[in-house]
């Protein structure tokens, strides 16, 4: 099989290039003279490079073509460990007749801890020259290369480089401080067809799910490629930066379709690609802490594997955990799509069940007339800050994205002692929430939408102010809440004012860190929860006792009087309370009044 750039060429010029794999090369030689030389004819014929791996066995492991000037780095299965060689060679041709190694096989000699790395020229079908690299020890502990000079094909000190790495191998090589022994993350370079910003959020996500950040890429797009996401140079382009910088991961700022990903690993051989979705579901993977938070999170991510478990099954493989190694086969898939079918139906009745005792206790409260508000805002707003803050207690507040999944609730009291409420933080939102996690987490945000009134907390100090806004709203929308009552906070007053800020002149301006604006936001928050109630008053005839005993247990009476016709009993009610009332008596017993 002849992996990379195959495109336009003919089967049998491939079927040719597959005797390649025929050679086997004694332990003391280093490259046989006929291999290097059909690489260069094929080579002049594509006119793109040829890259040849060889194990220390001699046998050669993959075969592959790349572009001109990219090394076509093949996921075979390298011993990439962090000071150990991989026992395997990489010698690849350069078509435009330079032997010398150039600074992206270099950083691929150091990335992928080749035994060596090795180019040859090649000019109208005749090699120039071929150059080999070895890695090394330096006298300040770094990880260095040595680099022979140029030597005509014939003339190559076959024993001599093959006792070369011999030497590096019997020597450790761990960099005394490289970047690998000090950060153990993994290298990934962000791609986006939008802005700044954008690409920004992607790097705080990545960073929050344990990344280093090591190179971003915008591609200014209208649209994304159907084949490539980017366009096909510039995957190119991206292929030569991320071997710079040897990053393991390329991240994509939109969701990737299960084709996009699989021609992207394929000229990003050697790196993992995934989208913001994947991010954002790994994120909450990680994040999930309750039983209903974690069933969630694996529906959402089934959910997002099953329709890309096609073709190669590339996908699968990651599913299982080999990341890099070549998918099983087509009954193997259709027994795993089976197997993924069954499970999102049992996650699915365990995720309701869950939801049915969630109603349950939401019943009790309501039947308690505890009056709830949700806190809901983008992601990093300070939700769980301010409800720390107002309910006195502390929960996990960080500065990353989600530090909170699964919903708290905590009992606020108002200031004067006289009542209190029940404040819900909710998962944050953020742009692009992938929308099988809206889906899976729709029972978590039943809490917001049942809601009596939602305080919509957004960073004033966020450059992104609006567009974070927008985002919430148009999640709220989509979740068909947007028509409840809501109070905007703006949070964060102790940073630096944003000028967009004015644009929010109705929002109350807090510092859940300093407290700035509570007593403001608790006044508003009794205001608004009041306009929501009004007093009912009920007319029960005296044979109705039963009657009374319900409204005592089920709403907050203010007043009650016994009079001629019977008892009259003055409750505060909202719209849902109002409705259980209708339910239980009869009509002309209920007169509506004012609001409370
Ligand atoms: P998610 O869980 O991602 O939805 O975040 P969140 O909205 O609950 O935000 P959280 O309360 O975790 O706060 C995020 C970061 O902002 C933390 O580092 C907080 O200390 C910080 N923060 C919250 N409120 C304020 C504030 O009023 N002023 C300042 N300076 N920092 C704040």
């Amino acid at each position: 099989m002849i992996y990379g750039n195959i495109e336009g060429i003919r089967e049998s010029e491939l079927a040719r290039l597959e005797c390649l794999y025929d050679f086997e090369t004694e332990p003391d030689c280093f490259a046989p003279r006929e291999m290097l030389e059909m690489m260069a004819a094929f080579t002049s014929m594509i006119g793109r490079e040829v890259s040849v791996y060889i194990s220390r066995s001699g046998e050669v492991l993959d075969v592959s073509i790349g572009n001109q000037n990219s090394v076509g780095l093949r996921n075979i299965r390298l011993r990439r460990s962090a000071n150990r060689l991989s026992k395997v060679r990489c010698i690849h041709t350069h078509p435009n007749g330079d032997a010398h190694l150039s600074d992206v096989d270099l950083s691929s000699l150091k990335s992928m801890y080749f035994d060596s790395m090795a180019s040859v020229g090649v000019m109208d079908g005749h090699i120039t020259g071929v150059q080999a690299s070895f890695l090394t020890l330096t006298a300040d502990g770094d990880l260095g290369v040595v680099l022979t000079k140029v030597v005509e094909a014939h003339a190559i000190p076959q024993r001599a480089w093959m006792d070369h790495i011999e030497e590096t191998d019997r020597s450790s090589l761990i960099p005394s401080h490289s970047s690998s022994t000090q950060d153990e993350r993994e290298h990934a370079v962000l791609v986006s067809i939008e802005d700044e910003q954008s690409i920004e959020e992607l790097a705080a996500l990545a960073e929050t799910a344990g990344a280093l950040v090591v190179g971003k890429i915008i591609q200014k797009k209208s649209r994304p490629d159907t084949a490539t996401f980017i366009g096909h140079g510039k995957a190119d382009e991206l292929s030569l930066f991320a071997q710079a910088r040897e990053a393991d991961l390329i991240i994509f700022d939109d969701e990737l379709s299960g084709v996009q990903q699989r021609n992207l690993e394929q000229i990003l051989s050697g790196a993992r690609v995934i989208d913001r979705t994947a991010l954002i579901l790994d994120i909450f993977a990680q994040r999930a802490r309750s039983l209903e938070g974690k069933l969630q999170v694996e529906m959402a991510q089934l959910v997002y594997q099953l329709p890309r478990l096609t073709g190669h099954g590339i996908a699968l493989s990651r599913l299982g955990g080999g990341i890099g190694t070549r998918g099983p086969g087509e009954t193997q898939l259709e027994m795993d799509r089976r197997r993924i079918r069954k499970r999102l139906s049992a996650l699915q009745s365990e995720i309701d069940r869950l939801g049915d005792q969630r109603r349950l206790r939401r019943g009790k409260r309501e039947r308690n007339q505890m009056k709830t508000v949700a806190l809901v805002g983008y992601t990093n707003a300070g939700k769980t800050t301010l409800l720390n803050r107002l309910s006195g207690e502390s929960s996990f507040a960080e500065n990353m994205l989600f530090a909170t999944l699964d919903p708290l609730v905590r009992t606020v009291r108002f200031p004067d002692g006289s009542d209190s409420f029940l404040l819900i933080d909710t998962v944050g939102f953020i742009s692009k929430l992938p929308h099988a996690l809206v889906e899976a987490f729709h029972s978590t945000l039943e809490e917001t939408l049942t809601a009596d009134l939602l305080l919509i907390v957004s960073d004033g100090s966020s450059p992104q102010l609006h567009e974070q806004y927008n985002v919430v709203m148009d999640v709220l929308h989509s979740l068909d809440a947007d028509g409840k009552p809501l109070l905007h906070v703006l949070n964060k007053t102790d940073l630096s004012s944003n000028p967009d800020e004015n644009a929010f002149p109705e929002a109350v301006r807090i510092s859940a860190v300093t407290g700035e604006g509570l007593e403001t936001l608790l006044s508003q928050i009794r205001k608004k929860l009041r306009e929501a109630t009004k007093q009912i008053t009920v007319t029960l005839p005296y044979n109705q006792a039963q009657g009374e005993a319900w409204i005592h247990r089920n709403c907050h009476v203010l007043e009650e009087s016994y009079t001629d016709t019977g008892y009259t009993l003055i409750v505060e009610a909202d719209d849902a309370m109002l409705g259980h009332l209708y339910h239980q008596f009869d009509r002309d017993c209920i007169s509506v009044g004012e609001n409370v």
